[in-house]
This record gives structure tokens, C-alpha cells and sequence, in this order.
């Protein structure tokens, strides 16, 4: 557990804040973050852990690159962190964070386009950043409903101040008439093709698409059409819509019938030895129990916190929308939706 104290909370919009923590000088090493990585904010909430994955929205600042921690949250409701922190936090106060995490991060290269809706352009934001500072062209397609709603103008209008040249930035309104018809609407599959036609980046850039699952779908399939290599599209996900788990996810309900299966997981470089039952919903909830430091966010298989790579045994996901094709490939998996298919698994945290 790491406590940082919250040195800012301002407002981006009637309903997001940004939360500024510091990081104590012994803790900078374990908090040095690459531009579009995430931390995790633990809390107790109605007496039940809860953990919020936020994406660091500001480039890594100050000595070591990690004295100061932005991230903007979200009201989605009552008694939730993003009600809180709008509310009730201040300066001073004490959250507990975990260490950024995450590869949906600025790549090499020396062009990037950013295809994003509403608070999708937090982790975009802190990438468009540093690839600015250091000579880099940056598109950024931003969708919001309105204008009132689009969080940091501010921060985007200063980059645009100090790199006119290199950066574009094209925000798309869906409730609220733009003078030219292409940036009013949603960021769809009719009028992708054509914001991209106008921003016409190279054939060597990268693309961060950040957003609802349909819209990163959508972005996928318009961005294979044009020719885009698959390994110069990075995505991530705000949250995903339910689906049925695959065929052989079933399977795993059967192996836990016939008794307790044997899970091995090194972590820290430390190995431990467990039973996971068939009252345990994942491989990473029976692994909690006895490795409490074992990380994870969302448990919901989108933000990918919880990688880790199998080493013996097979497992089926419920689902996955965070690991690459070459991940799955090397075979990692994700614990928080994985289920055994065999009597003994071996998991590596530390892979
Ligand atoms: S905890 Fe987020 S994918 Fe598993």
C-alpha cells in the first residue's frame, strides 16, 4: 500500500475533475510511468475493496520523472471514487495508489495519430505531450457530445500554442453543430476515413485509438482497411460490453467438479503454492488469497493488470479484450478471467 498525498483537485468539466498526487522522493522509482500507463486507486466503498484504474494524464514531471501524478476522473454516480474526489477531496488527503501499469503507451516513431472519445484522450494527452516536446508530428481526433464537455481545452489549446506546426487536433461534436460537417457527428466508420484523409498521416505512424468498445472496434477495421500494419494500432478500452465467454470456458467448471485444482504463480520472485476450488470465480480470486500483492484493477479482462504469463497447465478467459495477438501468442493470459482446464496450472506474474 502506498499513500500519496493529494496536492490538487480542479475541475475539467461539470462532471471530471483532475487529482494531483505527490510522490514522496523513496517512492519515484516505483511510480516512474511511460506516457499513456494507468494507476490504480484502492478504496474502501460502502465496506467492500474497490480498485479504479485511472490513466495518467500529464507527462512524467519533476525530479526522476515521477514527483507528480495527474489523473482525471469521471462522476459516474453517487458514492463511487469520481463522486468523491469531485466532492469531498482535498489537499493533503492520503489515497492509496498502486504503480502505473499498462501498455498502451507512446511508441518510437516520429508520427502519432490519437483517436478518441471523451475521456478517452486522458492517456492520449500525456502522450501527445512528450512526443511534441521531442519532435514528433501528433494528430488528435477527439470526439465529445458538446463543447461543455470536452475535457482539457485548456491543456490542448497551450500544446497547440507551442507546436502549431506539428500538432492537429480535430474535435468532433455529436450534439452540436460544428461549422464544417465533418466535425459534426460521431466518430464513425463514414466519417473516420475522412478525418483521416484530412490529417493524411504518413504510412509510418502509430495510432492510439481510446473509447468505448464499438468505437475501437470501428477504428480497428476502418485503420486495416487503409493498410495500417496491425502492430501500429494501439487501443484501449474504457470498459467492455458483456458477451458470452467461448465454448471452452464451460470446460473449466467441469475440472473444478472433480476436485481442487493446483495453482503455482511467481510473483516478485517469489513462488507460492495454492488450491484454487470451484467456488473461486477466477484464477486470480483464488490467488488473492494468498498472494494479497498480486495486482489488479478492473477484474473485467479489459485493462490487463493482471497479465500474466502460463507456464504449465491450460486455462480458458471468460474474455480478453486487453492482450495483443503476440502476447496470447507467447502465452500470456489475463488471471482475472481465467478458469482451469487442466488439474495443475502455473502461472509467472513476474514474465
Ligand atoms: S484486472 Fe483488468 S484485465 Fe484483469
Amino acid at each position: 500500500m502506498t499513500l500519496l498525498p493529494v496536492v490538487g483537485v480542479d475541475r475539467l468539466t461539470d462532471d471530471a475533475v483532475r487529482v494531483v498526487f505527490e510522490v514522496p522522493s523513496g517512492e519515484r522509482d516505483v511510480f516512474r510511468f511511460v506516457p499513456g500507463q494507468h494507476v490504480t486507486v484502492r478504496m474502501e466503498l460502502g465496506g467492500i475493496e474497490a480498485r479504479r484504474a485511472y490513466s495518467l494524464c500529464a507527462a512524467p514531471s519533476g525530479e526522476g520523472g515521477a514527483a507528480r501524478l495527474s489523473i482525471a476522473v469521471k462522476e459516474l454516480g453517487p458514492g463511487g471514487f469520481g463522486e468523491i474526489a469531485a466532492s469531498r477531496l482535498g489537499v493533503g488527503d492520503l489515497v492509496d495508489v498502486l504503480a502505473p501499469a499498462g501498455r498502451f503507451v507512446l511508441q518510437g516513431g516520429a508520427e502519432h495519430v490519437g483517436i478518441v472519445a471523451g475521456s478517452g484522450v486522458t492517456p492520449v494527452l500525456a502522450m501527445a505531450e512528450v512526443a511534441l516536446a521531442r519532435g514528433d508530428r501528433f494528430t488528435l481526433i477527439y470526439g465529445n457530445r458538446t463543447a461543455a464537455s470536452v475535457m482539457f481545452l485548456e491543456e490542448l489549446a497551450d500544446l497547440k500554442d507551442r507546436y502549431a506546426e506539428r500538432l492537429m487536433v480535430l474535435h468532433v461534436l455529436s450534439r452540436e453543430p460544428r461549422e464544417a460537417p465533418l466535425l459534426t457527428g460521431r466518430i464513425d466508420a463514414e466519417r473516420l476515413p475522412e478525418l483521416l484523409a484530412a490529417a493524411s498521416p504518413g504510412p509510418d505512424a502509430h495510432y492510439y485509438v481510446c473509447g468505448p468498445m464499438a468505437m475501437v472496434d470501428m477504428a480497428k477495421d476502418v485503420l486495416a482497411e487503409r493498410g495500417v500494419s496491425r502492430a501500429h494500432v494501439h487501443f484501449e478500452l474504457f470498459h467492455a460490453e458483456d458477451a458470452p465467454p467461448p465454448a471452452a470456458y464451460a470446460e473449466t467448471a467441469k475440472v473444478l467438479a472433480d476436485g481442487d485444482v493446483a495453482v503455482t504463480v511467481t510473483l516478485g520472485g517469489r513462488r507460492t503454492e495454492l488450491a484454487m476450488s470451484k467456488d473461486d470465480d477466477s484464477v486470480l480470486a483464488a490467488v488473492l488469497k494468498a498472494r494479497p500483492d498480486t495486482p489488479y484493477s478492473c477484474t473485467g479482462g479489459v485493462c490487463g493488470t493482471c497479465r500474466a504469463k502460463l507456464v504449465e497447465g491450460d486455462v480458458a478467459m471468460a474474455h480478453d479484450y486487453a492482450l495483443e495477438p503476440e502476447e496470447k501468442a507467447e502465452g500470456f493470459v489475463l488471471a482475472c478471467q481465467s478458469r482451469p482446464l487442466t488439474p495443475a496450472v502455473e502461472l509467472d506474474f513476474d514474465a
